[in-house]
C-alpha cells in the first residue's frame, strides 16, 4: 500500500504530515510522491487566510480525479480545512472518503482501514482535551542521517487575536510534559540529530506545572550533543525577560528569532486583540539585542486589517526601518469565518492592499540585503543540508538564519558533509543567499 500527502500551511503542518507518515509506514505503507500511484491521498490544508483555503480545496478536488481509474483509492482530508469544514466537505467535493482533524491522526490508519471496508464517507473532527495522541506516539528514531528536526512542545492556542482562525481549528491549548519533550529531543540526538525546533502556536506560552518556556529552553540546552535549539512562533505578549536573557546565555540556543508583530500602529495592534503595543514590542527588541547583539530578528506582518488607514500603515512601515528586521513574511488581510475580525467591515480596497504589501516587500527586501552585505567577511558555523545554488557547492544555514553556498575543501562531497558542522567565511552577498568558502584550521 502507498501512501501520498500534499502538505499547505506552516511547519506545524509540515511536522505533522511527517508523523503521519511514520503512523502509515509503521503500519506497512509506503510512501509515494506520485499521486497515481497511491492507494491512499491525503491533503494537510491550511486556512490561515482564504487563498489557502482555496487551495486546499481545489488540490482535494484534483485527486478526487484519481477515483476515475481506480475506485479503490481512498482520498482524503487532514489538517485545519478538515477541521474547519467537517463533513460539509462530503457536500463541497463528492467522492472525499475521509475527513480528519488534527487531534485524531494517531487513529487515521484505523480510519482509513474502516472506510475502505465499507460504504460511505467518514469524518472525525473536534478536539481532544487531554493529550492528543500523537503528543504519546514518540517518533521513530531518523530512518536516514538527518541532523534536524522539530518537536512539538504544545497545540491549540487560545490567545484569540480578532482576525485568527488557528484557535478554532486547533483548539484549546494543551502543553506537553516537559519529561517527554526532553526524552524525545535525546532520542533524536542519539539517532543523530543535532539541530531541534520547537513548534506551537505560541510556542513561548508554554507552561507545564512550575515550569516555564525558559526553564524547558535551559533542560534542552543541557542535552549533550544537541548543537543548535530554535523555536516558532512566540508572540510578543510572553517574551517574559527570562526567555529574552536565554538568547547568548544558552550556548545551544541560535541567534536568530521570529516574532511576529502584525502591525506598527497601536491603533491597529489593539483592535487585533495583539494585547501588546509598539512600545512593549520594541522593549522586547531591545532585551534580545542587549542579550545577544548579532541576533537576526524576523517577523508577520498583515496589511489592509480593518480600519487601517494611511497613516497606521506609515506607522507599520516605520517599525520595520527602527526594529531593522532581516526578513518578514508579510500578507494582505484576509477575513477568516467566524473571528471577531470578520464581523468588522473589510474597508481596504484590494489595490490598495496590494499597494502595500508591495510597499513592505520593497522595505524588508532592502534590509536583507543590507543584512546579508553585513556578514561578508564574518565566519560562520554552517549546518550542510544539500547540494548548493552552483555545482560543486554545498549549502546550509548559519545559526542566525542565512542560507550560505560554498564550495567544499579537501575534496569533500556533499555526501561528507550533509548534517556536520562547517566553519565557513562569507565571501559575497547574493540576492537571496550568501557564499562563502570553508575555513581549514
Ligand atoms: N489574514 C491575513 N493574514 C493572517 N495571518 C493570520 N491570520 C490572517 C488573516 N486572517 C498571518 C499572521 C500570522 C501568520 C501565520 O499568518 O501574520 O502570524
Ligand atoms: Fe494554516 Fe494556521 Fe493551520 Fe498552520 S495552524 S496550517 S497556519 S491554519
Amino acid at each position: 500500500m502507498k501512501l501520498y500527502v500534499k502538505t499547505f500551511g506552516c511547519q506545524m503542518n509540515v511536522h505533522d504530515s511527517r508523523r503521519i507518515e511514520e503512523i502509515f509506514s509503521a503500519a506497512g505503507y509506503s510512501m509515494t510522491t506520485d499521486p497515481r500511484q497511491a492507494d491512499v491521498a491525503l491533503i494537510n490544508s491550511c486556512t490561515v487566510r482564504e487563498k489557502a483555503w482555496h487551495k486546499a480545496i481545489s488540490e482535494t478536488g484534483r485527486l478526487r480525479k484519481l477515483k476515475r481509474g481506480r475506485r479503490d483509492v481512498i482520498v482524503g482530508v487532514v489538517g485545519c480545512v478538515a477541521q474547519q469544514e467537517g463533513e460539509r466537505i462530503f457536500d463541497l467535493l463528492p467522492g472525499v472518503d475521509i475527513v480528519v482533524a488534527p487531534d485524531h491522526y494517531g487513529k487515521l490508519v484505523e480510519l482509513v482501514e474502516e472506510v475502505r471496508s465499507r460504504e460511505g464517507a467518514l469524518a472525525l473532527t473536534g478536539f481532544d482535551r487531554g493529550l492528543p495522541q500523537d503528543f504519546l506516539i514518540a517518533g521513530p528514531p531518523p530512518s536516514r542521517r538527518e541532523a534536524t528536526a522539530f518537536v512539538t512542545i504544545m497545540k491549540g492556542c487560545q490567545e484569540r487575536c480578532a482576525y485568527c482562525i488557528v484557535p478554532t481549528v486547533r483548539g484549546p491549548e494543551r502543553h506537553r510534559p516537559i519529561e517527554d519533550v526532553e526524552s524525545e529531543v535525546r532520542s533524536l540526538v542519539s539517532a543523530g540529530v543535532v539541530e531541534v525546533t520547537l513548534l506551537g502556536q505560541k510556542v513561548n506560552a508554554y507552561r507545564r506545572g512550575e515550569a516555564g518556556f525558559a526553564d524547558l529552553l535551559r533542560c534542552l540546552d543541557s542535552v549533550e550533543g544537541l548543537e543548535r535549539l530554535r523555536f516558532t512562533s512566540p508572540h510578543p505578549r510572553h517574551m517574559t525577560s527570562d526567555v529574552t536573557s536565554s538568547f547568548g546565555n544558552l550556548r545551544s540556543l541560535c541567534e536568530s528569532i521570529h516574532l511576529p508583530v502584525q502591525s506598527g500602529s497601536n491603533r491597529i495592534l489593539s483592535r487585533m486583540g495583539r494585547r501588546y503595543n509598539v512600545e512593549d514590542y520594541l522593549l522586547v527588541v531591545a532585551r534580545l539585542r542587549e542579550a545577544c547583539p548579532s541576533i537576526g530578528i524576523s517577523t508577520d506582518l498583515i496589511v489592509g486589517y480593518p480600519g487601517e488607514t494611511k497613516e497606521d500603515f506609515e506607522e507599520t512601515l516605520a517599525l520595520i526601518d527602527r526594529v531593522g528586521f532581516c526578513g518578514a513574511f508579510s500578507f494582505k488581510y484576509s477575513p477568516r469565518p467566524g473571528t471577531k475580525a470578520a464581523r468588522l467591515d473589510d474597508d481596504v480596497p484590494a489595490d490598495e492592499k496590494a499597494r502595500r504589501l508591495d510597499a513592505v516587500h520593497d522595505r524588508i527586501e532592502s534590509l536583507e540585503r543590507q543584512w546579508r552585505k553585513s556578514m561578508v567577511g564574518a565566519r560562520l558555523e554552517i549546518l550542510v543540508a544539500s547540494a548548493g545554488r552552483l555545482p560543486g557547492q554545498v549549502s546550509g544555514r548559519a545559526r542566525n538564519g542565512q542560507i550560505v553556498n560554498f564550495v567544499p575543501t579537501d575534496g569533500k562531497t556533499i555526501e561528507d558533509l550533509v548534517g556536520h558542522l562547517v566553519e565557513v567565511e562569507v565571501i559575497a552577498a547574493h540576492s537571496h543567499s550568501l557564499e562563502g568558502k570553508s575555513v581549514i584550521r
